[in-house]
């Protein structure tokens, strides 16, 4: 995985970071009205924020492999108490790919796409594959 890569684009995206988040949640919401409901009492700021969080932690600990085994399955688990099914993980990274192709404008590279695409899907498939099958969703309660 190119992190360098990541990291540059992540520097130009968080520039623009609440315009971002906004721009996140806007579209998630309208493509995927269901998600909604999961954030339901969460103010634009404290959801910007867990876009924010979310990407910081990628970023800052992707090259780190037991990191990645120690955390993902935590974060994994926590969202299954959220209430995130399987697979509003592919609807949440369509969206956040759109939104990072947007707020890049003519930086945005075939390079990039592949690059996030490929990081993404890393994660996400870390955080549903190791939650346990029978693992209780009030564990983090
Ligand atoms: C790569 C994928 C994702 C990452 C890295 C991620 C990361 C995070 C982080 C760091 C938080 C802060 C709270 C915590 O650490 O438990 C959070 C909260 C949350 N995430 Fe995600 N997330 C991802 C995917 C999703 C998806 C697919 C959904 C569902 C549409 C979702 C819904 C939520 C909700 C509802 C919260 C709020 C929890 C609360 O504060 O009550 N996330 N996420």
């Amino acid at each position: 995985m190119d992190t360098d890569l990541l990291r540059r684009s992540f520097t130009l995206l968080t520039k623009r970071e609440q315009r971002l988040a906004d721009r996140f949640y806007t579209l998630l919401f309208e493509r995927y009205p269901a998600t909604r409901l999961l954030f339901r009492g969460r103010s634009a700021r404290a959801k910007g924020t867990m876009l924010l969080d979310a990407l910081v932690l990628l970023m800052a600990n992707l090259d780190d492999e037991v990191w990645v085994q120690d955390n993902l399955a935590a974060l994994g688990l926590r969202h299954r108490g959220y209430g995130v099914a399987p697979e509003m993980y592919g609807w949440f990274g369509e969206v956040l790919l759109a939104t990072f192709r947007e707020g890049s404008g003519e930086a945005w590279t075939p390079e990039l796409e592949a690059a996030w695409t490929e990081a993404y899907q890393i994660i996400s498939s870390r955080m549903v594959r190791e939650v346990p099958a029978q693992a209780d969703l009030h564990a983090t309660e």
